[in-house]
């Protein structure tokens, strides 16, 4: 991801919010964090969520995601990893479950 695109479109960001309406998120991980564009929506919409865990490959797109979710920065945690890896991570967070997880 180019450190200057900030333009970056979330797809199907209505489908996803549908997806989730009316479920208690607490815990979520999002293994594509990207720029943040999903990771926003969901913690404007979920202001019950309490750990956000954002994991991506790509240490640019992670840098734009940190200024984008700054207001949300004590709940949300930065993972740079491939999302493969999403077993080992979260025993390392001491994470036994989530509430929900995308890949997207
Ligand atoms: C389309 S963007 C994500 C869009 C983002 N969810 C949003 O809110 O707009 C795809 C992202 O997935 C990341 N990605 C792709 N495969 C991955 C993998 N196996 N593990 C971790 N990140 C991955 C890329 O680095 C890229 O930042």
């Amino acid at each position: 991801m180019q450190a200057k695109n900030k333009e970056h479109i979330s797809v199907m960001a209505e489908e996803m919010l549908h997806y989730f309406a009316g479920s208690q998120l607490k815990v979520f991980f999002d293994g594509t964090l990207g720029a943040g564009g999903h990771a926003k929506r969901l913690l404007e919409s979920h202001p019950e969520l309490e750990l956000y865990i954002g994991c991506d490959q790509d240490p640019e797109a992670l840098c734009i995601a940190k200024e984008e979710l700054k207001p949300w920065k004590d709940k949300v945690v930065f993972i740079h990893s491939n999302f493969s890896d999403l077993d080992k991570q979260l025993k390392k967070m001491k994470v036994r479950s989530v509430n929900g997880f995308f890949l997207t």
